[in-house]
């Protein structure tokens, strides 16, 4: 017996980053927004944890006890008092390294795949404490749809979004370490006075119309001036998608994936025709969003 759990990637249609705290971590306004590129992460009895991975990116994928994948059945199985003799296979088609949560996803679906094979009947609350423990981005993965994430993005409110929004994702030549981004943060914000994270009232009022061009004027990643220091080519890509029509683009979350909002799918499809011809990225992706969160297969 098998169970298999399908989770979406996420875009950051907002992140305002506060100073570091004294643990390291910083404050966040984070909105996510869960679109429709998903990994698949399939969980099997065996003789003992063994995680594998299948997909374009996979080589760059860690298949000892650091995938967050292990990380959670580890977690679920030590609060249970489970043997985790689990084989776990990740179908990945969420970018690595690339700022879109393909981590975070396998973690959460591991953890709800696992859930369901061993039947612990842990509650939604529990599950979204392993999610925390694990990253910051692991709960959202779990829920899904769009959500403000504060703290360092793991406590959540559900946001009503009124509309499908039309997304480009132009995947990078290299991945970018999401501490590294924080820390040229800290570096480039180093002596200024840096605000409290808020969430954007016109951003939040955009989604929940499911209005492109409001949601356009109101997107902003204060991470975004990290990932082009330590990325500089990440510029040309952005120029590619704004000269082909985006209604904005952005650096996803850390990066390095740049994401540009379109009027709609039609619009979409031109934008990543011309991305694909700039030259700027080595691949080129369409999603909409809002989409479900980790979802079990066949249930
Ligand atoms: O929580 P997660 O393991 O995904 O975080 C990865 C790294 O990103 C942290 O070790 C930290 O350097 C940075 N981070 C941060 N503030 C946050 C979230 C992540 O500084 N709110």
């Amino acid at each position: 017996m098998s169970v298999t759990v399908r989770v979406p990637a996420k875009v950051n249609v907002q992140l305002a980053v506060g100073a570091a705290r004294p643990d390291g971590f910083h404050d966040l306004a984070n909105v996510f927004l869960a679109v429709g590129l998903h990994d698949e992460v399939t969980v099997t009895p065996a003789e003992e944890l063994r995680v594998t991975c299948e997909g374009p990116d996979a080589a760059q994928v860690p298949l000892d006890r650091t995938n967050l994948a292990a990380r959670a059945a580890l977690a679920l199985a030590g609060r249970y008092g489970i043997e985790p003799a689990v084989h776990l296979h990740i179908a990945k088609d969420i970018p690595v390294a690339g700022g879109m949560a393909g981590g975070s996803a396998d973690g959460a679906g591991a953890l709800l795949a696992c859930d369901a094979l061993w039947g612990t009947g842990a509650s939604r609350e529990e599950l979204l404490d392993i999610c925390a423990e694990l990253g910051s981005d692991v709960p959202f993965s779990l829920v899904g749809g769009a959500a403000l994430g504060t703290g360092r993005g793991e406590k959540l409110r559900p946001l009503d979004v009124g509309g499908d929004f039309s997304w480009v994702f132009a995947m990078a030549e290299r991945g970018l370490s999401t501490p590294a981004v924080f820390r040229e943060f800290d570096r480039l914000t180093a002596g200024l006075d840096v605000p409290e994270p808020v969430a954007s009232e016109a951003l939040l009022d955009a989604l929940a119309k499911g209005d492109p061009e409001a949601l356009a004027a109101a997107v902003s990643n204060d991470l975004q001036p990290a990932a082009l220091s330590l990325f500089p080519e990440l510029a040309d890509t952005l120029a590619a998608g704004s000269a082909a029509g985006a209604l904005a683009g952005l650096v996803s979350g850390s990066g390095p994936t740049t994401a540009f909002l379109a009027r709609d799918p039609g619009s979409a499809a031109k934008i990543a025709d011309a991305l694909r011809a700039s030259g700027t990225c080595r691949a080129v992706r369409t999603a909409s969003g809002p989409v479900p969160g980790a979802t079990v297969m066949g249930a």
